[in-house]
């Protein structure tokens, strides 16, 4: 059992028989479900919330929910996603007035806590709180929608956050979101991470058992 995580994007699943393909990618080897919650204010799009992970919880689906925060605020959200079965919650620094505070409250909810940085996001962010974190989110896309192509300049900031957590002894996961496909994840997991999302790589394609085998291929 290798140390990389997949994780699908369910924005890019077909929300009218969410729960089947929740469980459909689960069976086909996905770790982890990537949960992405829109605003249409800190993002120009709009998705869902908490009631609709309770609904996957209510399922059956047992497997690590990661909640992906693209919303302002954001502590308002905390609770609500932490009681509706979130297991990990990521957020972007730009979102929230107070960081440290933000993550303090999704660790006492209980919740696995990650930081996000976007592609004009510097570094330097993480220095005063990443020994609080459980995981940084590199976005290799801006945020806002699935299906766009993965920003070159992105391996470089990956390498970088690798070598900062490797630095700071602490365990902490580096996953990567935004047009990661079979094709280029050898390279990003090269560079230093260890989670993948993958939203239309993975839903678009015919089966979902080969498409996560010819990741896990590409990741051996
Ligand atoms: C983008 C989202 C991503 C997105 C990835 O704002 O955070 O999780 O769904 O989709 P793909 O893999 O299609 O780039
Ligand atoms: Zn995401």
């Amino acid at each position: 059992m290798s140390n990389y995580i997949i994780a699908p994007s369910i924005l890019s699943a077909n929300f009218a028989r969410l729960g089947d393909e929740v469980n459909d990618v689960l069976t086909a080897g996905a770790d982890w479900i990537h949960f992405d919650v829109m605003d249409n204010h800190y993002v120009p799009n709009l998705t869902i919330g908490p009631m609709v992970c309770a609904a996957l919880r209510k399922e059956g689906i047992k497997a690590p929910i990661d909640v992906h925060l693209m919303v302002e605020p954001v502590d308002s959200l905390v609770e609500p996603f932490a009681k509706a079965g979130a297991s990990s919650i990521s957020f972007h620094p730009e979102a929230s007035k107070h960081v440290h505070r933000t993550i303090m409250l999704i660790k006492e909810q209980g919740c696995k806590v990650g930081l996000v940085l976007n592609p004009g996001t510097a570094l330097s962010v993480l220095d005063p709180v990443l020994s609080l974190l459980d995981l940084v989110l590199v976005m290799s896309v801006d945020p806002g929608f699935g299906g766009q192509s993965f920003i070159p300049e992105s391996i470089n900031k990956i390498k970088q956050v690798r070598t900062l957590i490797d630095n700071s002894g602490y365990e902490i996961r580096l996953e990567v979101d935004g047009g990661i496909t079979p094709a280029n994840v050898g390279a990003i997991a090269k560079a230093g991470a260890d989670t993948f999302v993958a939203g239309s790589a993975i839903f678009s394609a015919q089966d979902y058992t080969d498409v996560i085998a010819e990741f896990r291929r590409a990741l051996a």
